[in-house]
């Protein structure tokens, strides 16, 4: 554990890469504000939190929703850096999404607006997602990079599953760098790729399992290609740019690309318990549209990857098969 670094607030600490970020706040000296929202039917499992190194001294849990931007305002208060991470992810569609992106904004701007009233918070680092500027509907971008926005008019034209999300994240990630903008407050944005690797939640990460969804036996293969970032890195890069000197901005984090055949490699290689489909099958799988992602910003300020497709995903089978999800 290191000295005292001061307190910082981390949205939706109950979910994959909050809670991961948390104990790595920790480790580094920080003390901790996270928020978790009310479940009074299903009381929620905090024990994974409470019970993590540091924890008792500098973890303060805290009730919040993303339906209500002013329930944040405590947590907020007296922190030197807000990391936004909590989301509504309804990838099945099964929400409407104009509700989930006015929620998304609403409450981000809330966040935001009690950061400038609490005269502590230097620094917010928001979490997007490479969904915000994956698709601007222009077939011929080869390189995708931070100048690229993913285009909402295409989008809900296209009317996919997932595009409710990419909708809801490209439109949160706009809202807020336009408002830091005018308020004159230091907001960076981060956008992970699928993020892959261990998890300290009880819940299965939702992305490990869409990744590893031929390990699962899951027919949805349709995320591959993909591109992927393990957790610990993300994490390194969100206190990496939290703590750098002057970013600016959006910093895309991906660090691999994985095709249907690479995975199908990988885990017939070694892993020949799980049941995959035949590489003659997934041959005819065509899947979604090849783009190459930059994280040349994020690397050109300094920040390295230390982890690779090997490590993302035995890290990430490990944990499933120690949790019984595999
Ligand atoms: N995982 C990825 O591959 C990936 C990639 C790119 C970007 N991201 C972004 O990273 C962030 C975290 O993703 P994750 O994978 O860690 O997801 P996750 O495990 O599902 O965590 C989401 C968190 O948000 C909370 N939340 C959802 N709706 C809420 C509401 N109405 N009010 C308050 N809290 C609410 C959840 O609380 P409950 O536990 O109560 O549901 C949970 O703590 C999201 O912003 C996501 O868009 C993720």
């Amino acid at each position: 554990m290191e000295e005292n670094k001061g307190k910082v607030c981390v949205t939706g600490g109950t979910g994959y890469i909050a809670s991961w970020l948390i104990m790595r706040l920790l480790e580094n000296g920080y003390a901790v504000n996270t928020t978790v929202r009310s479940n009074p039917e299903n009381k929620k499992d905090v024990n994974f939190l409470t019970s993590l190194p540091g924890a008792t001294q500098n973890l303060q849990i805290f009730k919040a929703d993303l339906g209500n931007p002013e329930s944040f305002d405590s947590a907020i208060q007296g922190c030197i850096g807000v990391f936004h991470v909590a989301a509504t992810i309804d990838l099945e569609g099964k929400e409407i999404e104009e509700i989930v992106t006015k929620t998304s904004i609403n409450a981000t701007l809330g966040i935001l607006r009690a950061c400038q009233n609490s005269k502590t918070v230097k620094r917010v680092v928001y979490t997007s997602s490479v969904s915000a500027v994956a698709s601007s509907g222009n077939k011929d971008d080869q390189v995708v990079d931070e100048s690229f926005w993913s285009n909402i008019d295409f989008l809900r034209a296209r009317n996919r599953l997932r595009d409710s999300y990419a909708i809801s994240k490209t439109l949160t990630e706009k809202a807020a760098l336009e408002f830091a903008e005018q308020n004159g407050i230091d907001v960076v944005t981060i956008l992970p790729s699928l993020v892959v690797g261990p998890f300290i939640c009880p819940k299965l990460a939702g992305s490990v399992h869409v990744a590893l969804a031929m390990a699962f036996g899951n027919k949805d293969l349709n995320w591959y290609p993909l591109h992927a970032v393990h957790v610990e890195d993300l994490a390194r890069a969100c206190l990496f740019l939290f703590e750098h000197s002057n970013p600016k901005g959006r910093y895309i984090c991906s660090s691999e690309f994985v095709t249907i055949e690479r995975m199908y490699e990988f885990l017939s290689n070694n892993y020949p318990e799980f049941e995959v489909p035949t590489i003659d099958s997934l041959r005819e799988f065509k899947g979604r549209e090849k783009y190459d992602l930059s994280s040349k910003k994020l690397l050109d300020s300094g920040f390295r990857f230390k982890y690779g497709f090997d490590e993302m995903f035995d890290e990430a089978i490990q944990c499933c098969k120690e949790k019984g999800y595999l």
